[in-house]
């Protein structure tokens, strides 16, 4: 994947329809996959997967981290097949045989990606829910101890920040990483990310996908900003292979 477009994901995160077939249109030529999260599938269902489809012709990436029994978790999977996505995202917190399940019954390519802990979770939250010690002060381990089952059962991918990519790929390098939380450097705007990279940055840590949407959505020129995180990723790509 040398055409930095395909490194590119481009959240759809809109409840309206329209809104976000305006924005898959407009950034059609610089995306190769538009996700699709729960704002939009609540509000709009399948037929938003539909349209962006028909509109693109991209990958899409249905972002409903599952977590739920196995039973459900297989059926939920088994439908989204149907529907012709690419990536679909379970937590590995469901448990080792939800996520067999999901490997089981993702079918038509549809590549199954393991969400490890949510960034948004810190150590009072962790510790709330019943983590306690050495996981609890390296969060770290805990995402790779995550990472670790995710593979073993056959998933495809990780959903990861860029801090922890390198440890990742470098420990599973068969596994498709997707690193959301990028920001571009002249952007001091961090909004909700807590740990932020470049695109620059989490390319050469490992990533594979980037997942950015604000700063593309927000950008005065959200164009000129997708050309700007081509150049980036061209850039690393180039170091990495030095
Ligand atoms: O670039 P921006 O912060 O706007 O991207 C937000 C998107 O990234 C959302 O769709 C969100 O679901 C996704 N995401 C995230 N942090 C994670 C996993 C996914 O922000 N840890």
């Amino acid at each position: 994947m040398r055409d930095p477009k395909e490194r590119l994901i481009f959240p759809l995160d809109f409840s309206d329809l329209k809104e976000a077939l305006f924005w898959a249109e407009k950034l059609t030529p610089y995306i190769g996959t538009f996700k699709i999260g729960l704002e939009l599938f609540v509000k709009s269902g399948p037929k938003a997967i539909e349209k962006v489809k028909k509109k693109t012709g991209a990958r899409i990436f249905l972002d409903l981290k599952l977590h739920d029994i196995p039973n459900t978790v297989s059926a939920a999977v088994k439908v989204a097949s149907s529907y012709g996505v690419d990536f679909l995202t379970v937590h590995v917190l469901s448990g080792r045989k939800a996520l067999e399940e999901a490997v089981k019954a993702a079918e038509g390519g549809l590549k199954i990606l393991a969400v490890t802990l949510l960034t948004s979770l810190d150590k009072a939250d962790l510790l709330e829910l019943g983590f306690n010690g050495e996981y609890l002060y390296k969060t770290e381990d805990l995402v790779y101890k995550l990472s670790f089952l995710a593979q073993s059962v056959g998933c495809d991918g990780i959903v990861s920040s860029a801090k922890e990519v390198a440890r990742i790929k470098e420990a599973f390098p068969h596994l498709i990483t997707v690193v959301p939380g990028i920001r571009l450097e002249d952007s001091p705007q961090r909004d909700d990310q807590v740990r932020t990279a470049t695109p620059y940055e989490a390319i050469l840590n490992g990533a594979d996908f980037l997942v950015v949407g604000r700063p593309i959505r927000l950008s005065q020129d959200p164009v000129a900003t997708c050309l700007q995180i081509h150049e980036e990723i061209k850039k690393a790509i180039e170091a990495k292979n030095v």
